[in-house]
């Protein structure tokens, strides 16, 4: 069954067997404008499920013109109008994520459950004052006292497969902490944070109903579009081999020689999944009442092989990358080659080593059909010309109504009660 069933369209809606709750009243999401947040805003306003969302401003554009920025790239692309969320200005970092007493009193009555999708993908950083420790720690306490200050009693918390850290064989969905060894911060960070939504929970003597737990591998593009918003894992590698393409001359390294620099092997795999796939199942997670309560991996069953990473990146710098010329004034010499690469090795160097096995029994119990997309070359190729055509997020990759209605470019703002 091809996932995307007709052309580039959301997932299709779980068959009936699923229980579906009348949900009449709001999910409170944070994250919502990330790869993952932008996704689950279309599949969950699709299914029918109000939402609000808390959402910082940026240097630029305030909360809501931010939220509205998503709202209208969907709309243009799904060619319909979809539902406003309520956006909620605010920041995990502050307390009860910087929610003022009217924003407070609005989640109470209009809120049931919320989904804690932001974080830092800062890797490295040991100072538990700055990220990714303040986000995905300090963060998740104060979404957590949100919570329970407003009598959400249902909470979904978006971590890692990564929170197994170095671990190597087979990784069930119910284990978390084990004494094992970390790559980087950014995993501690995620296992701190998913310990204290299970702290949370009444079975741990806390406030909670239920604490549900999506453990998504790497995310990358699409499948069917290859559309993204950021550029962390498959696409770091990717990066870096466009950029030597476009910094030095032609055959001076391959995308299978970069993964042997780093000290890859070509049979080690690593487990990749779209962000169209984890989406769906979260979304639909999300309404499935007899979900909550549970841990998944949120996994692909076929990782990839880092020969096929390497030879991805060959092809696809190759085939959309401009290679340098040998006038070029900015073309660099082998001593930039070494200590641009020497500079990145030991990031790449965690973050590509072989996976262990993610045992996803709980995942396919849920959602049997919503299969994985495979990630074959066409799919990944068409992930690669989307990063590279938009410069690695140089070039926004969200489309913008060239005559926005009246209704679309008017964000909602919080209804004080
Ligand atoms: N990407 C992956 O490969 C991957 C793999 C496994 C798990 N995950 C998890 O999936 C979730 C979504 O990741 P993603 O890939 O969508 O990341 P992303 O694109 O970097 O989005 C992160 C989101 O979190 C928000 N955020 C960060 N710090 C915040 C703060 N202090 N206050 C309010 N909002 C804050 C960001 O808001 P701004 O736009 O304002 O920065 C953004 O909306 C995360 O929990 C991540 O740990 C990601």
């Amino acid at each position: 069954m091809s996932y995307a069933r007709d052309g580039c369209s959301p997932s299709p809606r779980p068959p009936s067997i699923a229980l579906k709750s009348a949900a009449p009243k709001s999910l409170l999401l944070t994250g919502a404008t990330g790869l993952l947040g932008s996704y689950l805003i279309r599949d969950l306003l699709l299914d029918g499920r109000k939402l609000a969302v808390v959402v910082r401003r940026s240097r630029k554009q305030s909360a809501a013109a931010r939220v509205e920025a998503i709202l209208v790239h969907w709309e243009e692309t799904l060619g319909k109008r979809l539902p406003k969320p309520v956006v909620l200005e605010g920041d995990l970092t502050q307390p009860l994520c910087g929610l003022d007493a009217d924003a407070r009193r609005w989640v109470a009555s209009h809120c049931d459950e919320v989904l804690n999708n932001a974080a830092s993908l800062t890797f490295r950083g040991s100072d538990r004052d700055a990220e990714p420790w303040r986000t995905n720690v300090t963060g998740t306490d104060q979404v957590l006292s949100l919570a329970r200050e407003t009598g959400l009693r249902h909470f979904h918390h978006v971590s890692t497969a990564y929170v197994c850290g170095l671990r190597s064989g087979r990784v069930t969905e119910d284990e978390l902490d084990v004494g094992q060894q970390f790559g980087n911060d950014y995993e501690r960070t995620k296992v701190e944070g998913e310990t204290r939504v299970r702290a949370a929970t009444r079975a741990a003597g806390g406030f909670l109903d239920s604490a549900t737990i999506y453990r998504p591998s790497i995310i990358v593009g699409d499948s069917c579009t290859g559309w993204t918003s950021t550029y962390h894992g498959l696409f770091a590698g990717l990066r870096l081999g466009h950029t030597l393409l476009t910094r030095v001359v032609k055959g001076t390294t391959s995308g299978p020689a970069l993964l042997g620099l780093i000290g890859v092997a070509p049979n080690d795999t690593k487990n990749f999944v779209p962000v169209d796939w984890v989406s769906a199942v979260i979304a639909h997670a999300v309404q499935t009442p007899p979900a909550r309560g549970t841990t998944y991996h949120l996994t692909h069953p076929e990782p990839l092989s880092m020969d096929t990473v390497g030879r991805l990146i060959q092809q696809a710098v190759e085939a959309y990358s401009k290679d340098a010329s040998p006038d070029d004034p900015d073309l660099c010499d082998e001593q930039w080659f070494a200590d641009n690469l020497g500079t990145q090795l030991d990031i790449y160097k965690s973050y590509l080593r072989n996976d262990p096995l993610f045992d996803r029994s709980h995942t396919a119990a849920l959602v049997g059909h919503l299969p994985c997309p495979p990630l074959d070359m066409p799919s990944l190729m068409k992930m690669a010309k989307f990063a590279i055509d938009h410069e690695f997020g140089r070039k926004s990759p969200l489309k913008t109504a060239a005559n926005p209605s009246p209704a679309a470019s008017t964000p909602p703002s919080v209804a004080r009660s």
